[in-house]
């Protein structure tokens, strides 16, 4: 592997971003929703070995004190390398004075306990189809 992170939209394949997030079975947009939404956000990151895009991550932020965390994930061939934790790690590292908050998707909450994260009592969420989220364990 020869991996290098980008941490900015320039050049992205979005139509790579729909792959990666349908392929790690996490809920994915058309390609224009996903540009929008990556270049909306305060801080991106992009993981490529080589050429090839292998691992995505963002934070919605006020750049602050506060900060959310979506849409993590990595090509299935490459899980289980550390790639995930370096996404997660340099996220931090963008803006390391800020809470995060993330919803795991339902039994990737020990990933994300190895980072520190803690979970929620009092976490609270308006999903727009909040049935399908419920049927999917994300919420009571
Ligand atoms: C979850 C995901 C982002 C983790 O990325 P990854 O590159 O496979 O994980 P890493 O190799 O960086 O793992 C870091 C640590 O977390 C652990 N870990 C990773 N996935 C785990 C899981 N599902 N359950 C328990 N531990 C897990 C690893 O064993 C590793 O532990 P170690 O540091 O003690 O060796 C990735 O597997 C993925 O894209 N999954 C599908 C999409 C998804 O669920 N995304 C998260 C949405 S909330």
């Amino acid at each position: 592997m020869n991996l290098r992170l980008q941490l900015d939209t320039t050049g992205i394949d979005w139509n790579v971003v729909v792959y990666i997030l349908q392929n790690a079975g996490m809920a994915y947009r058309t390609p224009d929703m996903h540009a929008r939404a990556f270049n909306r956000s305060h801080t991106v990151v992009f993981v490529f070995d080589d050429e090839n895009l292998v691992g995505l991550g963002r934070a919605l932020s006020d750049g602050e004190y506060q900060a959310a965390i979506y849409d993590v994930a990595v090509l299935p061939a490459y899980q289980g390398k550390g790639i995930g934790k370096r996404i997660i790690q340099t996220i931090i590292t963008q803006i390391p004075h800020c809470n995060f908050i993330l919803y795991a998707s339902p039994g990737k909450e020990k990933f994300y306990e190895k980072e520190n994260f803690k979970r929620m009592k009092t976490g609270m969420a308006l999903f727009v189809n909040g049935e399908a989220m419920k049927t999917k364990g994300f919420t009571e």
